[in-house]
């Protein structure tokens, strides 16, 4: 967040006149018809198109190296050029990873309903070991709003925690957990947070590597690591290996590590990969035999012929940068204009992130804002993420959290857009301070 920015003193006659300006200026917008979205954070297609090559990339070859016809069923756990690919992306043995799928999400979906229905390896199913008791999720949040949907639909509870600049609040994690058995998971996005771009400091992963030593059973973190070669600085700050960690401290079962291609390749014709312990991935993988006769390798094959290693995944991922970079500034630009150096009834009118990597701007506005500033964009044709997606239950306590995403719209959009986000918000914010005064 940017800091507190120095005291400007209106006086209430000037800001009636500012308030009154900034109105008449939504009108003029209300009757230009825009037909902007700032919602999700999608890939721009100047993005997708940095893969077009991997159309035919194949040439008719669909060999794996051990010779499997890739054209064919089988093979649950993923081709083993794929498997290396994951565990040279997430920091592990190819044996511990299983590729399938075009969606990590689906693949979260699949652990947490499995370990809720059934259990790995020889582990209790949480239902049965709840009863008529409800299981319980650490929901750090903000956070992703689609995380929080698996748990609704699967009745978990969701229990909010604090998002820190180091990552989840660990003290109030660590007590949590001891408190109570029935907490059965946490939801983390390590490396720039959705949406908060939060990196995890090393202490924070340390302390998540060892949850499963002071957790009740079967305790399960979904490290979901969408973004972790999404940069949009040069100098990248570092993620530790959860996976290393909890390999030296006994808790490889506890931890569910993910990614995909999903914004490296095609969003939903991409790759998605997971790694764990190998029994874990031993029984997830006849788990997922039921679903599917082995997952899409011709898919798999392509995307290794295409992205080969994590230095050619790298340099791709420049270039997405090059794309994004301007972009990310632009909102910058934007809210620095509007906000910076200003404050109202002695706070801030707005804070907002200034993320290294991934896909968003988090803003805060003044308490109790949120929901105005987004209803007041969207009548003026600018749709943003609806207040409160970012907290389980749809609920966030303040009402101050807007989550920006400026990837998809191309530049123009994006300027015409944050010209309507900033005159809402100052027009709201304004509105509330001359109600109060
Ligand atoms: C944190 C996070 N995880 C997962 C996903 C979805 O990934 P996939 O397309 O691989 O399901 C997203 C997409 O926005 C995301 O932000």
């Amino acid at each position: 967040m940017n800091p507190e920015s120095s005291f400007s003193n209106d006086n209430r006659e000037q800001l009636e006149a500012r308030l009154q300006q900034l109105k008449s200026s939504y009108e003029q917008i209300l009757s230009q018809g825009l037909a902007l979205d700032l919602t999700r954070g999608k890939p721009s297609t100047a993005q997708l198109t940095l893969c077009d090559s991997m159309d035919g990339i194949l040439n008719g070859n669909y060999l794996t190296e051990n010779g499997t016809d890739c054209r064919n069923y089988g093979g649950g756990l993923g081709i083993p050029e794929a498997r290396k690919l994951a565990a040279d992306y997430l920091g592990c043995d190819p044996k511990q990873t299983l590729v399938g799928g075009n969606s990590s999400l689906q693949l979260m979906y699949q652990c947490v309903l499995y370990s809720h229905l059934f259990g790995d390896a020889d582990a209790e199913a949480w239902s049965r070991e709840a009863g008529s008791d409800k299981i319980k999720f650490l929901c750090p949040a903000p956070g992703y709003d689609r995380h929080f949907s698996v748990c609704e639909a699967l009745g978990i509870e969701m229990i909010p925690v604090a998002m820190t600049d180091r990552g989840p609040d660990m003290d109030q994690v660590e007590a949590l957990v001891q408190a109570d058995p029935l907490i059965k998971g946490i939801w983390c996005v390590p490396r720039y947070s959705n949406p908060s771009g939060v990196v995890y400091a090393d202490s924070t992963v340390q302390r998540i590597s060892k949850l499963g030593n002071i957790a009740g059973n079967n305790f399960r973190i979904i490290w979901d690591n969408a973004y972790a070669v999404h940069h949009l600085v040069d100098e990248p700050p570092e993620l530790a290996n959860i996976l290393e960690l909890s390999r030296q401290h006994g808790t490889l079962d506890n931890v569910y590590a993910i990614g995909s291609t999903s914004k490296i390749t095609f969003a939903g014709a991409g790759m998605a990969f997971l790694a764990s312990s190998e029994s874990n991935i031993s029984t997830l993988a006849s788990h997922l035999s039921y679903l599917t006769i082995g997952p899409d390798k011709i898919n798999q094959l392509r995307h290794v012929k295409f992205l080969k290693d994590n230095n050619t995944i790298k340099n791709h991922m420049d270039q997405h940068k090059a794309i994004l970079r301007p972009k990310f500034d632009l909102v910058q630009q934007h809210l620095d204009k509007a906000f910076a150096g200003k404050s109202l009834n002695g706070e801030a009118m707005g804070r907002w992130t200034i993320p290294k990597g991934g896909y968003f701007v988090l803003f805060d506005t003044q308490p109790g804002l949120a929901q105005q500033v987004i209803s007041l964009t969207g009548a003026a044709g600018v749709k943003l993420t609806p207040a409160g997606a970012t907290w389980p239950y749809g609920n966030d306590p303040n009402d101050s959290n807007i989550r920006l995403a400026p990837s998809f719209p191309e530049l123009h959009e994006i300027d015409a857009a944050m010209k309507v986000f900033t005159l809402c918000v100052e027009m709201v914010t304004l509105e509330q301070a001359l109600q109060s005064g």
